[in-house]
Parts: structure tokens; C-alpha cells; sequence
């Protein structure tokens, strides 16, 4: 059994002051599920403060991004091994990040392996743009980040994967739960046959694009999916509550 994960990607979003208030606003909520492993994603000059507010409960904190470099001449740039004392989590190859920032797979491949090295957990995110998906393209894009990211790992334990439909993000417009579980399910025969069945049935591979308190129960019910990456939704306390609250009820 896996255990379901429902993150928020806060994204470019929140002063100081403003994460503060909103982990406040969610934190009683969140403590009282225990059978979703809930995780906040803050931009990185609110992770110390975020962290030092969810210490010793069950809330786990994840970064949005890290260079792969241990430390150096990278003005500008935070090293995992910096995010290793605030974070247990490191959100990789973000759409925004391949898009906006020209990462590659090669990027987020190099950013996976110094992530693992320096005990961070990633979670890995792939999914296709519009014109692909429209090409019939997604299961070529997915397959070739999954195996592009997870190259020359040994061991993908703990890794999480999310599947984030370009197409859905920050658009309203979700996956149906019909295609996201579909795709899910590609990436978990891709990780198969790069490592084994046990590694994929052990992984944890969430979906992401538009998930909101209407529709998460929806995805989450499918048997492939195994929560969310959450960006809006994420950043209103009780909605947030809400989706982890809903995935928690949801029996597979
Ligand atoms: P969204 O973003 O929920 O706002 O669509 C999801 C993400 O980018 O992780």
C-alpha cells in the first residue's frame, strides 16, 4: 500500500508574513489527517520560518527547486545542501522550470541525483505540453523524461513522481481522472522496466494541473493515482485542508 501524498507548490506566491499566516491557517487541519502525507511547498526565503512552525507535527516541507552543485561560484542559486536542514522534500523539473528556466532532462537528472545524495526526496514532475498532447505525443514525452530524470539512479527508493499535464496547470482545466490514471499508469510500467516491479509498485506517482477541493476525490479514487501536486488550491488554507481530508476518506 502507498501512502497518499497531497503537496502544495506554492510557486512564486506568499511574503514572509504571508506563509506564515497561511500555515497557520492549515496547520490544526492538516494534523488532525493522518493517513495522507501532507507536504507544503514555500518559495525558499520562508522555508526556515515554515519549518520551525510545522516542527514536531506530521507536516513535511518541500522546496520548489535547487541547483545541482554542492556549493560554489553560482550566484544566486541554493544548494542542496543547504535545503537539507530545512526540507525533506525538493520538487524537480517543474514545468515552469523547464519552460521559463531551459531545464532539461539532463538538468533534472543531475538536480535528482545531487537531491538523493544530500537525503532530500524528489519529487519528479513530467507531463506534456498542449501541441504534444494534441500530436498524440504523451506517452513519447512522458517516457522520455522518466527515463531521462531517472537516469543512472541505482535505487529509486522514495522517489515521487508527478504527472503534470503542461495543459493543466494553472488553467482550470484538469485531466479527466479516465486520462490521468491512464498516463500514471504508463509512467508505472516506464519505471518498471527500468528497475523492477516491486520499484514500481512501490512508487509513489501523484497527479497535477487544476486539482482542486471539487475534483481531487474524483482523481484520487483511481487506484493509479496516489494524490496531488497542488499550485492555486494550495494557497487557501481551507481548501487545502479540504483535498487532504477528501483524499484521506477515499478507500482503494
Ligand atoms: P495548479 O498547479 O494546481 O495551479 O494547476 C499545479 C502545479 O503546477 O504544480
Amino acid at each position: 500500500m502507498r501512502t497518499p501524498m497531497i503537496a502544495g507548490n506554492w510557486k512564486m506566491n506568499t511574503t514572509i508574513p504571508e506563509a506564515i499566516a497561511l500555515v497557520k491557517g492549515m496547520k490544526d487541519g492538516l494534523e488532525r489527517v493522518d493517513k495522507v502525507e501532507k507536504v507544503i511547498c514555500p518559495p525558499f526565503v520562508s522555508l526556515s520560518a515554515v519549518k520551525q512552525l510545522v516542527q514536531g507535527t506530521s507536516i513535511k516541507v518541500g522546496a520548489q527547486n535547487m541547483h545541482f552543485e554542492i556549493k560554489g561560484a553560482f550566484t544566486g542559486e541554493v544548494s542542496p545542501l543547504m535545503l537539507a536542514g530545512v526540507c525533506d522534500y525538493v520538487i524537480l523539473g517543474h514545468s515552469e522550470r523547464r519552460q521559463y528556466f531551459g531545464e532539461s532532462d539532463d538538468i533534472v537528472n543531475s538536480k535528482m541525483k545531487a537531491a538523493m545524495g544530500a537525503g532530500l526526496i524528489p519529487i519528479m514532475c513530467v507531463g506534456e505540453r498542449l501541441e504534444e498532447n494534441e500530436a498524440g505525443k504523451t506517452v513519447e514525452v512522458v517516457t522520455r523524461q522518466v527515463k531521462g530524470g531517472l537516469a543512472d539512479i541505482d535505487s529509486p527508493q522514495g522517489i515521487v513522481i508527478a504527472y503534470e499535464p503542461v495543459w493543466a496547470i494553472g488553467t482550470g482545466k484538469a485531466a479527466t481522472s479516465e486520462e490521468a490514471s491512464a498516463t500514471i499508469g504508463i509512467i508505472r510500467e516506464v519505471v518498471a522496466e527500468i528497475y523492477d516491479a516491486s520499484a514500481a509498485d512501490g512508487m509513489r506517482i501523484l497527479y497535477g494541473g487544476s486539482m482542486n477541493a471539487a475534483n481531487v476525490a474524483e482523481l484520487v479514487q483511481k487506484p493509479e493515482i496516489d494524490g496531488g501536486l497542488i499550485g492555486g488550491a494550495s494557497l487557501k488554507a481551507a481548501e487545502f485542508v479540504s483535498m487532504v481530508q477528501q483524499t484521506a476518506a477515499v478507500q482503494k
